[in-house]
């Protein structure tokens, strides 16, 4: 059994180590990918990759457990250990990672006064509920068990959120009571604030650094850091952001490659390292994450691609063959494999109105006054909200009233109004047909904020909060359809003419491919919405870009009949849709949010 300890450096059977590293989330890569990204990691001269492990895709709903194929991180592990590669888990309640509320299940929002990522009692309860379910099952991977897993992460830049180290040393001990016996490490960034709020340097527990730039500055202040608690412990640059996220409507944000090859070489030259990301993936479905700039929510767009050293799709970029002619100084390295490409084209076959869908795929629930999509234990996608208003006058004042993060307003079945950002918050106009209108309010939950302090402000709840007020009260006697749209095959079709009024609907394709292999669906001529696929959600599309397509990888089709289904918000569907062998991009000059928006490298 091999031995791995924590000194002054890292030694595995008793000789030095360094952890050359790379991320791969596996939940971002579809299982049958995943070693083809382990191999390819291990060819760019790796010895270890490291993932995350999110909560919300396990228990999704309290106490509902979610081990399918798709989650199954044992296999993965098994992967990496029959290619000999070590391997690093971050299992925190938290993870940050550009992931939907950075990994908390949304189900936490039922519970008003939970203080998030503290040692509130309830919060801890619900971590120590997947502790018992995930921990266990890594257990028999780690070194100390004769496995790969090298050592765990507690919480996730904790320095850059609290300083309740009466939470940390919790979690220590629930890791440890669950039978976790390898060595534990924090990862914060590298100043000297965060350093302090985040690690648990003083109980032997390894703290890490997360930096992109600046390697020597930053293991200095490290080192100055272990220093002044009297700790010998090795470097590491845990994050080394190669490359950043995207969110809509910015420029993509790319890192130059031979600059990224001199701080590697810098890097790696004193500590060890964990590229992150090394294959950034794909943030299928509902579960990107999003930003915030002041009150603004900024989501991130589906593609994780993060101008890593794979593309979104695996392949090698010219960044991962500058890094592999580093690492060949330190590990053996291979030639890489890419995965073949197809083209072709989507052809329409019917189309239907949301509105005409809604019986096949939700169940009515009445209200008295609207409450938030929680409260319905749903947790993703869209709801829809509608009421009757009696109305003598023609031009009436309107307000929502606590409606998280896109809404489409229509007035008798006609889309009248749609709200986002500082528009959302904002009084309009509604023009009502004197008697009875009916209203519908379709609000769509754009992923929930990831990181700092808005992780737990009341936008978290997503739907229609409050309520809606015409004229100058709320109105009551609300039918609520929740549509979490994973249930697409109950749709029957039956065309729905074509029309401007009502632009929110389903589209049903079928597929016809020149080859098998990977594809990019062209989402240039489309709006915004989602894009289906023998029921996989393959995740959200918006011409706003910077990102004109949609990855689908080769094993979510089938040889023949293959369902495709477009849920689509903003304009008529078209005929033909393209299905490209390569990426395309939405050119977007606007600079609004993009300093911000600038990776810290
Ligand atoms: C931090 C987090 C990561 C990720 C990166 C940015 O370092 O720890 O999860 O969010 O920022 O990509």
């Amino acid at each position: 059994m091999a031995k791995f300890e924590i000194e002054r450096e890292f030694k595995l059977d008793g000789q030095p180590f360094k952890i050359i590293s790379g991320s791969i989330h596996y939940f971002r890569v579809l299982p049958e990918y995943w070693e083809h990204s382990l191999r390819n990691l291990k060819a760019m001269g790796c010895n270890t990759v490291e993932t995350y492990i999110p909560w919300n895709i396990y228990e999704p709903v309290e106490n509902q457990w979610d081990f399918n194929a798709t989650n199954d991180f044992e296999h993965f592990i098994e992967i990496a250990q029959s290619l000999d590669l070590y391997v690093i888990v971050r299992p925190s309640p938290f993870i940050c990672a550009e992931w939907e509320f950075g990994g908390l299940p949304g189900w936490l929002l039922k519970y008003p006064g939970m203080n998030y990522r503290t040692s509130d009692p309830l919060f801890i309860e619900k971590v120590q509920h997947f502790y018992q379910a995930i921990l266990p099952r890594l257990s028999r991977f780690q070194i100390t068990e004769g496995g790969n897993i090298l050592m765990m992460q507690v919480e996730n830049e904790y320095g850059s959120y609290g300083n309740d180290k009466t939470y940390l040393r919790t979690l220590v001990k629930l890791i440890r009571d669950a039978g976790i016996t390898v060595p534990l490490f924090t990862s914060d960034g590298s100043w000297d604030d965060t350093l302090e709020a985040g690690s648990l340097v003083e109980d032997g527990i390894l703290a890490t650094g997360n930096f992109g730039s600046k390697p020597d500055w930053n293991f200095d202040q490290m080192q100055t850091f272990f220093d002044q608690k009297g700790v010998q412990m090795p470097l590491m640059c845990m994050e080394f952001w190669d490359g950043w996220f995207n969110r809509y409507n910015e420029p993509i944000i790319r890192r130059d490659p031979v600059e990224f090859a001199e701080t590697l070489r810098a890097m790696v030259s004193r500590g060890s390292v964990n590229f992150y990301m090394f294959h950034g993936g794909t943030n299928f479905g509902f579960m990107n994450g999003c930003s915030t700039r002041g009150l603004k929510r900024l989501p991130q767009v589906t593609s994780y691609d993060y101008d890593a050293l794979l593309t979104e799709c695996g392949d090698p970029t010219p960044k991962y063959y500058l890094a592999q002619a580093i690492l060949a100084d330190y590990n053996e390295t291979a030639l890489p494999t890419t995965l073949p490409k197809t083209s072709g084209q989507l052809h329409k076959v019917c189309e239907q109105t949301l509105f005409d869908s809604l019986a096949q795929i939700s169940q009515v629930q009445k209200t008295q006054q609207p409450q938030t999509m929680e409260t319905f234990n749903q947790f993703y996608g869209y709801i829809l909200y509608r009421t009757q208003v009696k109305s003598t006058q023609k031009q009436q004042k309107a307000l929502l009233v606590e409606a998280h993060d896109r809404a489409q307003v229509f007035v008798n079945g006609v889309l009248v109004k749609t709200l986002y950002q500082e528009s959302l918050e904002a009084e309009f106009t509604l023009d009502l047909e004197a008697g009875i209108n009916q209203i519908d309010v379709l609000i769509e939950n754009m992923g929930r904020v990831n990181y700092g302090s808005r992780l737990q402000s009341g936008a978290q709840r997503k739907g229609l909060g409050r309520g809606l007020i015409i004229d100058l009260h709320f109105e009551s006697e609300w039918e609520i359809y929740s549509l979490p749209l994973d249930n697409l095959q109950a749709l029957d079709f039956k065309q729905t003419p074509q029309s401007a009024d009502n632009p929110v609907r389903f589209g049903q394709y079928t597929l016809d491919l020149e080859g098998v292999g990977d594809t990019f669906i062209d989402i240039r001529s489309l709006g915004k919405g989602n894009i289906f696929v023998n029921g996989f959600n393959l995740g959200r599309y918006w011409h706003q870009g910077p990102i004109g397509y949609l990855y689908l990888p080769a094993p979510l089709l089938k040889a023949t009949d293959n369902q495709i289904v477009i849920f689509e918000t903003e304009q008529a569907l078209p005929d033909q849709i393209s299905l490209l062998s390569e990426p395309v991009y939405i050119e977007t000059d606007n600079q609004d949010n993009y300093k911000k928006a600038t990776a810290p490298i």
